[in-house]
């Protein structure tokens, strides 16, 4: 399945991993050729209690995963290969705080973020519980007093405008989780979040924002990013400006980072810093300090309720036998199109307007952690990895990128995911929007055949030439697998377990391809090139010193710059 190119051949010579030698590896293949060829409706017809055989509910999220090109076979030979691959031994592994990310040296224990703080969790003979829950009464502290309005800017004028500076997983979370409980929020609060170096983005920020009642949080785990640095020194600079002098830091300016040290050192006061440890993963930090917007846009009581239902995913992720394990079964889904239907990407498509940020937040949780080609142990991988995550909310997917998806060569699966309750309820809008939302996985797998159009174009009195013409353009093939997500309501503690869920999805197949999930070495390249490329855009003589492409589009940006 892998398409073999030069890059790969440079780094087989490190050696070959051994996964696609596994017994139950080799026995998917084999199913695989029977399963490419069934028809999900005739699984359907086959099988009256398919249905409720494959789905499973777990912390309020049910899954429906039964229109799938699966049957009872191959989800016992895809969990003998979670078995195979030890994925229960690696569960407990990244719980109990041992160091998983190899590569970096590091532990990945988000989950001890939403664990219960009095059940202790020693590592290194300290309990990290305690340095957890100090920071929740810091992040609690702090939001209260911004929300009550105790919090002022240096003006004495209450806080009404948050600028959210960070990028990654320092922003990814909190936006994505701020929109999604949007009803929860405090609409007295305005939030704004400045990720790239486009000055456009911070430019736009601080033109609305009053700068007398306006708090900057510079999220940052190491505190050196760039982009970040340059946003936190202009809105540093900016508010200088306007206030008048740098005493306006302290009342205005707070930090979320595990370098403390590198936060006092651009100004920031130790009491305004928010400490996160090395032990979170960027992309998994929205459970930490990080989520100091959510706080501050729904109060810590919610924060708790998104937390608890993290904590309840996680809880259902060590203990449900792995045939009804939810982030199991979505993991080996995934495995089971990528490794051996060799498909290339995953769609998620909420039909939430207020998930819009999800795809963006499970295209890092996925590519950034699997988009790899060397394993664990630093072999080549002879396998598929990371698929192209993409997506958009309903119903706007189905007017843009959903033609694919019915009638492309190549299949793509897909989630799709609703509220059973509208937090707006309008007139049948929610009615409508459901109708769509289960009209699409209905129509991604029935298809429309020949019959049937033919039918419906002689009932509408086409002639038979036009009607033969049409045929081939109108037929959907169907057999287009979905998986489908119902929850009660949008609220803190579903939204909780729906990211955890994500989370442990990507785990489970991080284990399964035996991928460090926690390290992202290939940003680096870019991030030093870019360093390096700043000093060559100055001034107006052209350089010579990288390839001709790069050489000439300097030359040609420093053309277009002249007057
Ligand atoms: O460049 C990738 C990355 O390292 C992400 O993994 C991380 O979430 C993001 O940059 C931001 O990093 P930091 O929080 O250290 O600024």
């Amino acid at each position: 399945m892998l398409i073999e190119c030069e890059g790969l051949k440079t780094i087989r010579k490190y050696g070959l991993s051994t996964l696609t030698e596994l017994p139950a590896w080799k026995n998917l293949q084999k199913h695989q050729r029977g399963a490419a060829q069934w028809r999900i409706r005739d699984l359907f017809a086959a099988d009256t209690d398919r249905f409720e055989r494959f789905s499973t509910e777990a912390c309020g999220v049910f899954l429906d995963y039964s229109k799938n090109l699966i049957d009872e076979e191959t989800i016992n030979r895809l969990l003998d290969l979670a078995t195979e691959t030890d994925v229960e031994a690696w569960r407990e592994r990244m719980f109990a705080g041992d160091v998983v990310n190899v590569t970096e040296n590091r532990r990945a224990l988000h989950t001890a973020l939403r664990r219960e703080t009095d059940k202790s969790l020693i590592i290194d003979d300290t309990d990290v519980m305690a340095g957890i829950d100090s920071v929740k009464t810091h992040m609690r502290d702090f939001s209260d007093a911004v929300r009550n309005g105790s919090w002022t800017g240096v003006t004495g004028k209450r806080i009404t405008d948050i600028v959210c500076i960070g990028i990654g997983g320092s922003s990814l979370g909190p936006r994505m989780v701020t929109k999604a409980l949007g009803p929860y929020a405090d609409s007295s609060l305005k939030l704004h979040y400045v990720s790239t170096a486009d000055g456009g983005m911070i430019g736009d920020a601080l033109a609305k924002v009053p700068w007398q009642s306006t708090l900057f949080i510079v999220s940052s785990k190491t505190f050196t990013t760039g982009e970040t640095s340059l946003n936190a020194s202009t809105a540093r600079d900016w508010m200088m400006q306007q206030s008048g002098g740098a005493e306006m830091i302290e009342k205005h300016f707070v930090a979320t980072t595990a370098d403390v040290d590198r936060a006092i050192e651009f100004g920031i006061p130790r009491e305004n810093i928010f400490e996160m440890w090395d032990w979170v993963g960027g992309r998994f930090s929205l459970w930490s300090s990080v989520g100091l917007p959510i706080t501050l846009a729904v109060g810590m009581d919610r924060f708790e309720e998104l937390l608890a239902g993290a904590r309840s995913m996680d809880d259902h992720f060590q203990s449900a036998p792995l045939n009804q394990n939810m982030p199991v079964i979505l993991a080996m889904l995934g495995i089971w199109y990528i490794n051996f239907f060799g498909i290339k990407a995953h769609a998620v498509f909420p039909y939430d307007h207020r998930l819009n940020r999800l795809p963006a937040y499970l295209q890092q949780i996925d590519m950034e952690s699997h988009g790899k080609a060397v394993d664990r142990d630093g072999n080549t991988v002879d396998y598929d990895t990371a698929p192209v995550i993409w997506g958009k909310p309903g119903t706007n997917c189905q007017h843009s990128l959903l033609q694919k998806l019915h009638q492309g060569l190549d299949f793509v699966p897909a989630d799709f995911m609703a509220a059973a309750d509208p937090h707006t309820p309008m007139g049948d809008h929610h009615n409508v929007l459901l109708a769509n939302f289960l009209a699409q996985t209905e129509a991604l797998m029935m298809g429309n055949t020949e019959n049937d159009i033919r039918t419906g174009l002689q009932d509408r009195g086409i002639d038979a030439d036009e009607i033969e013409a049409l045929l081939p353009h109108r037929v959907l093939p169907g057999n287009r697998p979905t998986n489908t997500l119902l929850f009660r309501r949008l609220d803190p503690f579903t939204m909780g377990a729906l990211v955890a869920l994500y989370e442990h999805k990507a785990f489970v197949q991080g284990i399964i391809w035996n991928i460090n999930s926690f390290d992202q070495w290939g940003v680096e390249l870019g991030k030093k090139l870019a360093g390096e490329m700043l000093a060559d855009l100055d001034g107006d003589v052209p350089v010579d010193n990288h390839d001709p492409s790069t050489n000439g589009l300097i030359n040609r940006l420093k053309e277009f710059r002249k007057p």
